[in-house]
């Protein structure tokens, strides 16, 4: 079993979004259907990779033919993927929320008769994509992350990848005019160490096959005599 240019490969995919729980029966979310990361997976497993596929809570459909870890919020992701590795690729499609509640309650918060609010603190969540960036022992040899902009997105996104010390960024549009953030289109941008290459409005099937293809490329450069 299992031919294809990208056999013998491990790739990890983070995609969907987090849940980041209040209390029991509260939770804060986002946007993120994980149709991307679907996608993603979908699209290695047919070049013949291995892949671990790590998501949050997504309404899209699972990918086949994967490892699948079901998680619900970063921490725990963070978690997974780290038990995920090692991995030649590892690629960051979820959209982790920054933020988790700090002290989230046993109980269902109630509502108190003189009408007084409840207050939530916030504590920082791991950033998953910039801690495998810069994993001195076991990085992926191809790190890539996305970013969702709404404005300046070449600019934003470039410093992203600075920022998070990841190889290559897919920058996206999510402004509202788009329809991307759960929609089945995507207009992205690769930026890498050649620059930014600006690939048409697509189906996210096609940009998961497009980058599959340059994560084959890739290898190929990196092992060609
Ligand atoms: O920081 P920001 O969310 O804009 O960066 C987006 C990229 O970083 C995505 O690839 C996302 O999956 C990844 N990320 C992550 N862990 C976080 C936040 C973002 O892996 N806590």
């Amino acid at each position: 079993i299992g031919g294809g240019p990208l056999a013998g490969r491990h790739v990890v995919v983070t995609s969907g979004p987090t849940h980041e729980p209040i209390d029991p029966v509260r939770y804060i979310a986002n946007r993120s259907s994980g149709a991307q990361g679907t996608a993603l997976a979908q699209a290695l497993v047919e070049l013949g990779a291995e892949v671990t596929f790590v998501t949050g809570p997504a309404a899209a459909p699972l990918p086949d033919h994967v490892r699948l870890v079901q998680v619900e919020t970063a921490r725990e992701m963070a978690d997974a993927v780290q038990a995920a590795l090692p991995a030649d690729v590892a690629i960051f499609a979820a959209a982790v929320a920054d933020w988790h509640v700090e002290g989230a309650r046993n109980q269902k918060i109630k509502k108190t008769p003189d009408g007084a609010m409840p207050a939530l603190e916030f504590a920082e969540n791991p950033d998953i994509l910039a801690t495998v960036s810069k994993l001195s022992d076991g990085r992926p040899s191809l790190v890539i992350g996305f970013a969702a902009e709404t404005e300046k997105v070449v600019e934003h996104a470039t410093a992203k990848r600075a920022r998070k010390g990841c190889d290559w960024i897919l920058a996206n549009d999510v402004s509202d005019a788009t329809g991307i953030m759960g929609g089945s289109d995507n207009a992205v941008t690769l930026i890498s160490d050649a620059g930014a290459e600006a690939w048409p409005r697509m189906s996210k099937k096609d940009v998961a096959r497009r980058l599959a293809q340059k994560i084959v490329d890739a290898f190929a450069d990196e092992t060609r005599p």
